[in-house]
């Protein structure tokens, strides 16, 4: 976690994109993949913290089958960083304080969206984000009870760094009865 912490704080300095930005794999029970970036909003020795809809296609599949894997690519400093291992919800208590400091039409947003369900046009949006606006009109929106937080509680986590040559750096650390094993892998 220390070494996440030092190249996650290096994206932030020095990465023009998103470093947040994460692709997040699930599978569902039947064991099909899928893939899909979402924003990393936590990085403790706890685990990886993402935000969603639990109603939606990614959130079915971690019900079903709860493992992720993650990865984040930081382009501009050459490296990668996987991880992956069983997901937990996040409690409540985490899930409002983080909903708290979102921006007002983004909470509306959450309420509105039926994530992932076919819509008819933008305009169907645009109607539940203002039915939304018209329930909750003043003072704070609540967090919607469909919308919360998952933890990935890593079990492998891989860095990456790019050398000269494609002769790269690769270190896969691997928990085994909490403590953390490190082995370096071939490019
Ligand atoms: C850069 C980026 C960040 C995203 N962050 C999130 C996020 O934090 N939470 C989320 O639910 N969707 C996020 N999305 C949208 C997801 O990629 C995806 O379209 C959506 O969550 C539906 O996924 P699902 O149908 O697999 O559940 C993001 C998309 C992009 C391109």
């Amino acid at each position: 976690m220390a070494l996440f912490q030092d190249w996650f704080a290096a994206a932030r300095a020095g990465e023009t994109d998103d470093p947040t930005a994460m692709a997040l794999a699930t599978a569902d029970a039947t064991g099909r993949p899928a893939v899909r970036m979402v924003l990393l909003k936590a990085a403790e020795v706890r685990g990886f913290v993402f935000y969603t809809n639990l109603e939606s296609p990614k959130s079915t599949d971690l019900r079903a089958n709860p493992r992720a894997a993650l990865c984040l690519h930081w382009a501009k400093l050459g490296r990668q960083v996987r991880i992956d291992g069983r997901v937990e919800p996040v409690t409540d208590e985490e899930a409002d304080r983080y909903h708290a400091t979102r921006p007002r039409l983004s909470q509306l947003g959450a309420w509105a969206s039926r994530q992932s369900q076919p819509m008819a046009g933008r305009f169907e949006l645009e109607q539940a984000v203002a039915a939304a606006a018209l329930r909750f009109p003043f003072g704070a929106v609540p967090r919607p009870p469909h919308w919360s937080g998952w933890r990935v509680v890593p079990e492998r986590m891989e860095f990456w760094q790019e050398r000269a040559f494609r002769h790269h750096d690769r270190q896969l650390f691997v928990r085994e009865q909490g403590t953390w094993r490190v082995q370096w892998l071939f490019p």
